[in-house]
């Protein structure tokens, strides 16, 4: 988000008359929350269902671990789908699924309760038990919720793998998360055509010791290899049960699901989420950030159930509020580049929430594409991931949303579980490119690098001083990165360090700028440096690596790697093959990661800059890859090195 384009956007936007009329929450929700915060909360969860109300709404007697709501008791997947069923609300659509194809399927509340329950059943039986991990590679297919909330019914903990990240990584999270169970599918569709899951599947799991059967749901009909006595189909196994089964009640605390997430080292963190406390937070913002509507609204959150996005807004969120969603299946361009408004228009949607990533491809594609559909039936629109730019906020505004929609900008992370900081539909005056404010019940402060609170018209960084309800517990396996991670940086006052810069303008709005660590954001996705580093200098050919990542229009930040070769590669590198040798190198990143993490761009150079304590300077690096002046280069120890590498580059596309 350049200073230019903040500066020449300074329209803002009060919410629609009609809509603040009838939202479902109006400007007072802030005083309520301010006049006391736990109450607000213990409100909050009361909108769920529990067999036992808790002893305690806060419990932060052992900081930094918080228990939410201790002593209450629910079932997550019993407020997600039974209650709704035994409300009379058995028929209402819960899901219009839509394959990548154009195959489609409608499965209502009552359905996925029969859905449900046939899985709890067969997972029980395959000796799955409350605590148990379970991991789930799966295309965006309904089996994919029903797998998740058949772990949150009997208790186990879901752990899901984005069906695009690769066999290696796949096997270091059954492996650090001890999974007993993967559900998979054969393959899934995307850009037009099958592609596999089971192989990388089989891979991870020839590795992993703790995995006792896969189960194979059939989506795409390939040839699949089969390990007799480990592999199962879900047909088969989930097919013959009861729809009948009784939900457990456990407690707020239990364990939820892990989900994986970089951070600045090469290793994963599994971010753990425990049950009441989260489903409150995602249950409540989902219903006021969206002015969600269950009778009338259509809700699509178009991105995948293997991010916390799906986990909150896909599956959590909206079924708790026992939402309609549409659930989509591929990517924008298959077969063609109207299939999103194609989908609106067909299943009349009223709320969209996606990432600005995908608004700038629109843009790029043009707005004639979406002037061809009938798109007026929404009514909300959402952003999440990254910073949304003033221009796609004004180009998502007028071309998807007609000029009449607000748009919900919502900052958090997966860390965070829920919307943290957002405006709210009905009630906030929204500045285009700014996520404005905390969201009620939630103490966010942009502060200098001591931790003071900084005044209006300030840029500095951004952390939480309160625990909040749907707040990470832990790292899976390790409280102590979870300690060093989030709650050293400003350990004496206590508050979380989110890894964000952020900016206050003269109104007080907050605008976020930017991881301010070694994690890059890439589409939205969260990839860190060292990872990537770490994949390129285990490529044979490569001595050293330094991995950026460099703004770009498209997709926020693209990945540029400055490699140094090994002698025996070296002439190669320089040499007419080169080309291929960066080919390869792109591709083995890819391969080990997974292709979200292919790098744009990799220049292969003689030296790095490096400080004299022998810390790669990734500013300067930044600088050249963004085909900027170079900063300051008095802490290098050898400030040729910069020249060095300029010299020998290619300008920068
Ligand atoms: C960034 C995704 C600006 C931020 C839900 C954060 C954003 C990281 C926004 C978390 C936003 C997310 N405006 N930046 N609206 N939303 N981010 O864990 O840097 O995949 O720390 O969670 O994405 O990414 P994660």
């Amino acid at each position: 988000m350049s200073e230019t384009s903040q500066a020449t956007e300074a329209r803002t936007f009060s919410p629609p008359e009609q809509l603040a009329a009838h939202a479902n929450v109006g400007p007072e929700i802030y005083d309520e929350a301010a006049a006391d915060r736990l109450a607000f909360w213990a409100k909050a969860a009361r909108r769920l269902t529990w067999t036992q109300e808790w002893d305690e709404v806060l419990d932060w007697s052992n900081p930094p671990f918080a228990k939410w709501f201790a002593g209450g008791k629910l079932n997550v997947a019993y407020n997600c789908v039974d209650r709704h069923v035994e409300d009379g609300h058995g028929d209402q659509v819960a899901y219009h699924w839509e394959g990548e194809p154009g195959d489609t399927r409608t499965i209502t509340y009552a359905q996925l309760k029969d859905e449900v329950c046939k899985a709890a059943n067969a997972l029980t039986e395959l000796g799955v038990r409350a605590g148990d991990r379970v991991a789930i590679y799966m295309p965006m297919i309904p089996e994919a919720v029903i797998a998740m909330l058949a772990c949150a019914r009997i208790g186990a903990v879901h752990m899901v793998v984005f069906g695009g990240f690769s066999a290696d990584a796949l096997a270091s999270r059954l492996d650090d998360s001890g999974a007993v169970l993967v559900i998979t599918a054969d393959g899934g569709y995307r850009r037009g055509a099958p592609s596999a899951l089971k192989p990388a599947v089989d891979d991870a799991v020839g590795r992993s010791s703790g995995v006792r059967n896969v189960l194979v749901v059939k989506r795409t009909e390939q040839d699949v290899e089969w390990t007799e006595g480990r592999d199962l189909w879900w047909d088969d196994v989930v097919g013959r049960q009861s729809t009948e089964h009784e939900p457990e009640s456990f407690d707020a605390e239990h364990p939820l699901y892990i989900m994986y997430t970089s951070g600045t080292t090469a290793k994963p963190k599994g971010i753990l989420h425990t049950s009441g406390g989260y489903l409150t937070q995602v249950s409540f913002t989902h219903w006021a950030s969206f002015d969600l509507k269950a009778d009338d609204d259509v809700f699509w959150t178009a991105a995948d159930v293997g991010w916390v996005t799906g986990h909150s807004y896909i599956v959590y969120g909206p079924l708790s509020n026992r939402a309609t969603s549409v659930m989509y299946e591929g990517t924008p361009e298959t077969p063609h580049r109207g299939r999103w408004f194609e989908l609106i228009q067909k299943y009349g949607v009223t709320i969209l929430y996606t990432a600005p990533t995908v608004i700038r491809t629109f843009m790029k594609w043009g707005e004639d594409i979406p002037a061809g559909f009938d798109l007026t039936t929404l009514r909300v629109l959402g952003s999440v991931g990254e910073p949304i730019n003033p221009e796609a906020w004004l180009w998502y505004h007028k071309n998807i949303g007609g000029g009449r929609c607000p748009i919900v900008d919502t900052w958090w992370q997966t860390e965070t579980g829920g919307h943290m900081i957002n405006p709210l539909p009905g009630v906030t005056t929204l500045v285009p490119g700014s996520a404005q404010a905390p969201f009620p019940g939630i103490s966010a402060k942009v502060v200098d690098d001591e931790g003071n609170e900084l005044g209006d018209d300030s840029t500095g960084l951004l952390v939480i001083t309160d625990p909040w309800p749907s707040m990470l517990r832990t790292i899976w396996g390790d409280d102590q990165r979870y300690v060093d991670t989030y709650w050293s940086r400003f350990a004496e006052k206590g508050f979380y360090f989110a890894g964000d810069g952020a900016k206050k303008d003269a109104d007080g709005n907050i605008w976020l700028l930017g991881r301010v660590d070694d994690v890059m954001n890439v589409s939205g996705h969260r990839i860190s440096t060292t990872e990537v580093e770490s994949s390129l200098v285990a490529h044979p050919a490569v001595a050293e690596a330094a991995v950026v990542g460099a703004s770009d229009p498209t997709t926020g930040q693209g990945i540029v790697a400055f490699v140094i070769l090994r002698g025996s590669a070296e002439q190669q590198g320089e040499g007419a093959s080169g080309d291929d040798l960066v080919q390869t190198l792109r591709n083995h990143v890819a391969r080990d990661i997974g292709p979200i993490a292919k790098p744009r761009q990799i220049m292969v150079v003689q030296e790095l800059p490096k400080t004299r304590s022998g810390k790669i300077m990734r500013r300067l690096l930044r600088d050249i890859a963004e085909n900027r002046e170079l900063g300051d280069v008095t802490t290098l120890t050898d400030s040729s090195v910069m020249n060095m590498i300029k010299e020998k580059l290619p300008a920068a596309p």
